[in-house]
């Protein structure tokens, strides 16, 4: 062992930054901005043009967040670590069915709807992304980071790189 390697931690990838700091990155993200939403259907009046803006970015932002995932966990599986992927799975039909409703309330222009909709479908939806994230955090504290080789995080790392740094 070189006087050098003490620098090199081997579950660091080559940016300086562990994968599990990075899916920590964007998992405070992705809860800082839902609650956010979530404090904006609580107050008085709404601004549903700001409201809407911020909702259709976090659902962007956590689309692209749910792609590297589920690729991170297929790249992990190949490497041996067995992931509980049916307990992590953020069901698409069910965000989709949710957020879609919400949408179409915001576009509708409806006060009285909107606001129906943002204390039910929209406060479920927050619960569920936040619970969602927790439950992930919970699993990936686990996975000895340290044990994967090399080629396994830099695989990992490369699937961070994608273009969704509008919240960031
Ligand atoms: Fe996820
Ligand atoms: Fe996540």
């Amino acid at each position: 062992m070189s006087p050098l390697d003490v620098f090199e931690k081997p579950s660091r990838t080559s940016s300086g930054e562990e994968p599990l700091e990075i899916l920590r990155r964007e998992h405070a993200i992705i809860q800082k901005h839902i609650s956010e939403l979530d404090e904006m259907t609580y107050s008085v009046s709404v601004n549903v043009r700001d409201f809407s803006f911020l909702f259709k970015e976090v659902l962007k932002f956590l689309e692209a967040h749910e792609e590297k995932e589920e690729l991170m966990i297929e790249a992990l599986a190949e490497a041996g670590v067995e992931i509980p992927v049916d307990n992590l799975k953020l069901k698409h039909g069910e965000i989709k069915e949710k957020s879609d409703a919400v949408l179409k309330a915001l576009d509708g222009g409806n006060e009285e709807e909107i606001r129906s909709v943002l204390y039910g479908v929209c406060a479920e939806l927050v619960d569920r992304i936040k619970a969602h994230v927790l439950a992930e955090e919970h699993v990936f504290d686990k996975i000895d980071w340290g044990k994967l080789d090399k080629k396994t995080l830099d695989r990992i790392k490369l699937l961070q790189i994608v273009p969704s740094r509008k919240l960031l």
